[in-house]
């Protein structure tokens, strides 16, 4: 079985440099289906989440050319209108194809994404948007067929700010007959990118990043280049192993305005925050003070750094209390962490993280993938080794983390065990 194994390291110093969004590569991969000449994609990172929907493009009759993170996709000859089963469910973001395939094809039958072990992630308000739009949808046994000749501009309110549904509504109305207003929108910087990149292929979008978008519809899209923005998650995971370890460093190919709300909380616990045009450096004390969060929408704190923050506060001064107000279900790591010797009690939303501990390797389980990235940091500060398994939950998200890590000094390593 593969692992990573981690041991006790020193202080990580150095630069790393950050890797395109996962989070913004593969709705950007999904909209290509609307291009009716080539697409140039840059700063795609490398992950098995942006291999499935590669992949899932291929199925549909897209042709890609890939050259150091550069991806070339003609989506001219449309062969498939179905998404594989066995592909489409081994990634949530699969759901990212509904829009686009329904917008250029008129039809679209996508294999259900699948339980999820942080949540029941509904698609309810995915649904409800193209819904509005006038598409008909059927439910089968795990999976969904939407139908709709041409669709329509609509007025949208979602009951929840969700980031795919927003993107998939975007998709669809980009190709709609009229205009379509998003309220209670999505405000994701992942959002925005998309949007950027729909405009540089023709569409036609107000308002990305703020509650509400506007997206007049237009008959076709042409091709056009467009460069993934930096993974803020990423970043904020880097910062967080400076900041776990007493570190001091510099984190580049980043846009600081995106990691906001994470840089806020690490000054909140004690560290030096200094930030450039594309990079932030980090300075962090020795023990880092306790601190209380709630996981938000963008511009809140990211629930996709929440696993890597309770990792730190376990060995900060003073107690903290994290609420998770995204996800019903997302404290599988508190479960690992505890066996490493970790003070954690989780009562429903809410986990109290009692600092201080003196965490100790062991074997421990990636649940999902930003609980393994949580494992990976605890890791670099307990005592003796710490051995994770399950770790294709981690490839789905990081790009090269143990090569990068080790650049920093953290003594990690892959083994078959
Ligand atoms: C995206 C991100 C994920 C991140 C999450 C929240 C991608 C590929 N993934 O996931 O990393 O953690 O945003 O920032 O971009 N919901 C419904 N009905 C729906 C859709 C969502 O009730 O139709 C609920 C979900 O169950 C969840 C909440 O809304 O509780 C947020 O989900 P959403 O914003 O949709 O997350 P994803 O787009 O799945």
């Amino acid at each position: 079985m593969k692992t990573i194994i981690v041991k006790k390291s020193p202080s990580l110093s150095g630069e790393v440099s950050i890797s395109g969004s996962k989070n913004s590569a593969l709705p950007v991969l999904a909209a290509s289906l609307l291009a009716e000449d080539d697409v140039i994609l840059e700063n795609v990172p490398s992950l098995s989440d942006t291999d499935v929907m590669k992949n899932l493009l291929f199925d549909v009759g897209a042709e890609i050319n890939e050259h150091d993170g550069v991806l070339n996709i003609s989506c001219r000859n449309i062969k498939n209108n179905i998404t594989q089963h066995e592909l489409a469910s081994r990634m949530r973001g699969s759901f990212l194809l509904a829009g686009s395939m329904l917008a250029r094809t008129g039809y679209a039958k996508i294999s259900l994404p699948g339980g999820c072990p942080i949540g029941t992630r509904p698609i309810d308000l995915h649904l409800k948007g193209f819904a509005s739009m006038g598409a008909l949808i059927e439910r089968g046994h795990g999976f969904v067929e939407i139908k709709a000749k041409q669709l329509k501009g609509a007025r949208i309110y979602l009951d929840f700010p969700s980031v795919g549904a927003t993107e998939n509504i975007i998709m669809a109305a980009c190709r709609a007959d009229g205009t379509t207003i998003i309220e209670n929108a999505a405000a994701e910087p992942e959002i925005t990118d998309l949007a950027n990149f729909l405009n540089t292929i023709g569409a036609e979008i107000k308002g990305a990043g703020g509650d509400t978008i506007e997206i007049k519809g237009k008959k076709t899209l042409k091709g056009g280049c467009h460069r993934i923005i930096p993974d803020r998650i990423e970043a904020g995971s880097f910062l967080a192993a400076f900041a776990m370890t007493g570190g001091t460093g510099i984190i580049k190919n980043i846009i600081p305005a995106h990691t906001a709300p994470i840089t806020a909380k690490l000054t909140e616990m004690g560290a030096d925050i200094d930030e450039g045009e594309d990079f932030i450096k980090i300075s962090a004390p020795e023990r880092l003070k306790a601190s209380d969060i709630k996981t938000m929408p963008f511009p809140g704190f990211p629930t996709d750094m929440q696993a890597q923050f309770t990792a730190m506060l376990t060995s900060a001064e003073g107690t903290s209390i994290i609420i998770e107000t995204v996800f019903e279900n997302r404290f599988l790591h508190a479960v690992e962490l505890n066996r490493m010797g970790a003070k954690i009690k989780v009562d429903g939303r809410t986990e109290v993280v009692e600092g201080g501990a003196a965490l100790t390797g062991a074997r421990v389980r990636a649940t999902d993938l930003r609980a393994g990235a949580a494992l990976i940091l605890a890791g670099l500060i307990s005592s003796g080794e710490t051995v994770i398994s399950d770790i294709e939950h981690i490839s789905r998200g990081y790009d090269s983390i143990v090569e990068k890590l080790r650049k920093l000094g953290g003594i990690i390593e892959y083994a078959d065990l």
